[in-house]
């Protein structure tokens, strides 16, 4: 019989998955917590193969995870980690060992793989990005504004997974906001003001010929290809429910959010600043400090992210791929 156990403690929490008898994936619930004492019983008794050692950031989000190669994934390891990612929406798993083939197998362990229109591809390698930028380069920083990945996409991707190649001695940190935590703190008077409402999305102001990455960005290592498809334009809900959680949370930023649906231009601007404001309080954020052999995977769904700076004269170098929407969840 498969058993998993998840045990949080306060600094640190343990998922100790079991072998089922026949491989097969178990869904770890939180009605399946047991103390420490008992989880220990429990590795023991179980005569567990794996154990996650899991701890929380201490932040709004995020946790690191340890012991585990993510080259070597049985179901319920793979059922583990995406309890685990969606309980702490940024999840950084440090010294691993992959290969862009590996990368591409662990992606689609969390669901198919997205699509990724403005990017080109590594070589031999048509869904990885290489997210790069060279010691001496002078373009503006890539990534730098919030945002949830592709959110003007009809089914936007669940997850992104990032893994470290080349990373800086100091800076290039990823920030993360939680937007179940922002949406949950937020404002009575502001909250009205966007409930049942709708966000314009657009990838306009940032790949368009004319937008940040179009064709006035010179000097960048990045393979972007802007594209006059970038102006179309969907509708999402700006509160929404999380589809394997259930939990409302706040969907994309101002950026690629270019307007509110049925309100008039000044109203909705006002509006798009504040919510801003609101998202990226510093309290909903969790700062990655990233590590060479890092895979970082984080929940499009529920967290902004943008990246920083402060790295000029190093180069910084990782590989990217997207978890796309998985209809069956
Ligand atoms: C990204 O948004 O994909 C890149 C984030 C980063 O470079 O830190």
């Amino acid at each position: 019989m498969s058993v998993v156990y998840y045990i949080p403690t306060d600094t640190c929490e343990l998922l100790v998955a079991t072998m089922s008898d026949r491989g097969k994936a178990k869904a770890v619930h939180r009605s399946e917590k047991v103390s420490l004492s008992a989880g220990r019983t429990g590795t023991e008794v179980c005569n567990t193969r794996t154990m996650l050692e899991i701890t929380p950031s201490g932040q709004a989000c995020g946790a690191t995870v340890r012991n585990v190669d993510l080259r070597r994934l049985d179901d319920e390891l793979v059922a583990a980690i995406r309890h685990a990612w969606l309980d702490h929406k940024v999840l950084a798993f440090p010294d691993q060992d992959l290969s862009d083939d590996d990368l591409e197998a662990f992606t689609l362990r969390f669901g198919p793989f997205g699509d990724d229109p403005f990017f080109a591809s590594i070589d031999g390698h048509p869904n990885i990005a290489a997210i790069c930028r060279r010691a001496d380069e002078t373009s503006t920083l890539f990534a730098e504004n919030w945002h949830a990945d592709w959110s003007f996409q009809e089914f936007p991707p669940d997850g992104t997974c990032l893994y470290g190649k080349v990373i800086p001695p100091s800076g290039g940190d990823t920030l993360y906001a939680d937007q179940q935590a922002a949406l949950a703190a937020m404002p009575h008077e502001l909250r009205v003001r966007i409930e049942g409402r709708s966000a314009i999305h657009s990838a306009g102001n940032s790949y368009a010929p004319d937008g940040l990455y179009g064709d006035g960005d010179e000097g960048r290592s990045m393979q972007i290809r802007p594209s006059e498809s970038a102006y179309e334009t969907r509708l999402h809900p700006v509160i929404r429910p999380h589809r394997e959680t259930g939990a409302d949370t706040l969907y994309s930023t101002i950026g690629y959010i270019i307007g509110i649906d049925g309100m008039d231009a000044d109203e909705e601007r006002d509006l798009l600043v504040e919510l801003y404001h609101w998202q990226t309080r510093e309290e909903f954020q969790y700062r990655h400090r990233w590590e060479e052999g890092m895979l970082t995977m984080w929940d499009n769904r529920c967290v902004l992210h943008r990246a920083t700076g402060g790295y000029d004269g190093h180069d910084r170098i990782l590989h990217r791929t997207t978890i796309g929407y998985n209809h069956d969840v």
